[in-house]
């Protein structure tokens, strides 16, 4: 069983709400080290409450060289978190909308294939000796189109077939790939959403029980569970109610 406690980590976008939220988990489960990047890390200074544990590493993942170096310096990697990502809430026909799905697919989607390319040689070693996996931060937004954020679910859709693939690729290797799919997180990213949300801590304990269980697919938020049926059983019926309810541009 592929356990966190004593495990490497490498956690993107740490700086923020859900990434921030799994390094607390992780430190709470026994992980032995953990490289906690992100943009907003500069300077190495580790936030207050975080232990020697925690390595802080600047890093932007659209930057494709510099993620080729960071994983260098980390190839003690087994377990790779890819949480960094952004939502600019758009719909596809707004003024912007090219600039704005093509930023978000260079993120969510080219940032975090270059680090799961970067980093996938060093965890097929590690798989050797040690349980290894890459967890992709996804959202159940990657299985059904709200309207008004348009551009951003076609970048979390793009990654979940990127996930499958990864999968398929590494299956034979010994390296899980792992897709968490959260509906909303109290963070910076849905602080315009006015519904339930579900906490930081709860999206990092599910995710390392998911990791330790040997899930693929990670559900949270009984919405997710709902949207998951609801697409077996009638999707066509789930994509109109969809649209008429997040139709208006945020
Ligand atoms: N919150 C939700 O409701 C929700 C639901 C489902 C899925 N998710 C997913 O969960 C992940 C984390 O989101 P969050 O809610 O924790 O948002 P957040 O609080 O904004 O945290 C995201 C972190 O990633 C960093 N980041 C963004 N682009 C980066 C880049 N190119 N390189 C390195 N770091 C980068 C951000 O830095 P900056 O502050 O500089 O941008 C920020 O520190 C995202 O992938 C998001 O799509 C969130």
């Amino acid at each position: 069983m592929a356990r966190i406690e004593g495990s490497v980590c490498f956690v993107t976008g740490a700086a923020g709400g859900i990434g921030a939220g799994m390094v607390d988990g992780l430190l709470r489960r026994g992980a032995a080290k953990i490289y906690a990047a992100d943009r907003a890390f500069v300077g190495g200074v580790r936030p207050s409450g975080w232990s020697e544990a925690v390595d802080c590493l600047n890093l932007d993942i659209a930057d494709y060289r510099a993620v080729g170096e960071v994983s260098e310096t980390a190839s003690d990697v087994n377990f790779l978190f890819n949480i960094a990502g952004v939502n600019l809430r758009s719909t596809f026909l707004a003024e912007n909308a090219l600039e704005t799905a093509r930023s978000e697919m260079e993120i969510n989607y080219f940032g975090t294939l270059a680090v799961c390319r970067a980093f996938a040689p060093h965890l097929v070693a590690n798989a050797k000796s040690r349980p290894s996996a890459i967890v992709n931060m996804l959202s159940i937004l990657s299985k059904v189109t709200l309207p008004n954020l348009g551009t951003y679910c076609a970048s979390k859709a793009a990654l979940l077939r990127m996930s499958e693939g990864l999968r398929a690729e590494l299956a034979d290797r010994s390296v899980a790939v792992i897709a968490v799919m959260p509906w909303a997180v109290d963070t910076a990213i849905s602080r315009a959403f006015s519904g339930p949300k579900s906490t930081t801590a709860e999206v990092a304990e599910r995710t390392l029980d998911g990791i330790e269980q040997g899930l693929d697919e990670v559900y949270l938020h009984e919405f997710s569970d709902e949207v998951n049926r609801r697409l077996r059983e009638d999707p066509k019926g789930l994509e109109r109610e969809l649209s008429a309810r997040f139709r208006s541009a945020p």
